[in-house]
């Protein structure tokens, strides 16, 4: 099972990190550290989250194994840019404004899954049918989607299910 905590307040990801660790887990003072490219992790924890945030929502996911968490706010129109570079079958796939941030968020959560640099990354990966690939290969990751407060999210990893709750 995977929690998922959200606020719409201002808050610094960290401080936001280590409150829900402390306020739901248990986990006075928790030391956050950083991988080379950036994705926080909790040290000597069997505690997994990643964290999200999209136009002033800012949405943490918390669980037993590995995670990758993206969000994008839906009120955006699609970016020619990042349109430009899904490939011809996942554009064959877009057809709406919610296709579009489908795709481009469960890209963006396989990339925070493996805790990789989007740069990197974003060219090799697609997501087509449900599916990701990595390099043409099925990447064999579950991807798990929603839409709630106008946002689109996208979770990758070994979930099938997840509770969700505004702490404003
Ligand atoms: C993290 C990344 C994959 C996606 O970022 P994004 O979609 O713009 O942002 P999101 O709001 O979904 O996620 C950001 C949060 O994910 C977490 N995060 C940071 N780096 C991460 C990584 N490599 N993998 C997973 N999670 C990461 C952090 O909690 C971060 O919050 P913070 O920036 O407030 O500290 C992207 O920023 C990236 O490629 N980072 C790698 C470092 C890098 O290339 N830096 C130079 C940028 S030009």
């Amino acid at each position: 099972m995977l929690e998922i905590f959200y606020t719409k307040k201002p808050v610094l990801s960290e401080a936001f990190i280590k409150n829900i660790l402390t306020a739901y887990y248990n986990i006075p003072n928790p030391t956050i550290c950083k991988t080379i490219h950036g994705k926080p992790y909790l040290i000597k924890s069997k505690i997994c989250f990643n964290l999200t945030h999209s136009k002033g929502l800012t949405a943490l996911a918390v669980g037993k194994h590995q995670i990758g968490f993206d969000c994008e706010s839906l009120s955006g129109k699609p970016r020619p840019a990042v349109l430009s570079k899904f490939t011809e079958r996942e554009k064959g796939e877009i057809l709406t404004v919610q296709d579009f941030y489908r795709h481009w968020t469960a890209r963006e959560s396989y990339i925070k899954y493996l805790g990789e640099q989007l740069a990197a990354l974003w060219r090799k990966v697609e997501f087509y049918r449900g599916r990701i690939y990595l390099r043409g290969e099925d990447a064999g990751v579950h991807i798990l989607q929603f839409e709630t407060e106008n946002c689109a999210f996208s979770i990758c990893g070994d979930y099938t299910k997840f509770s969700i709750k505004c702490v404003d």
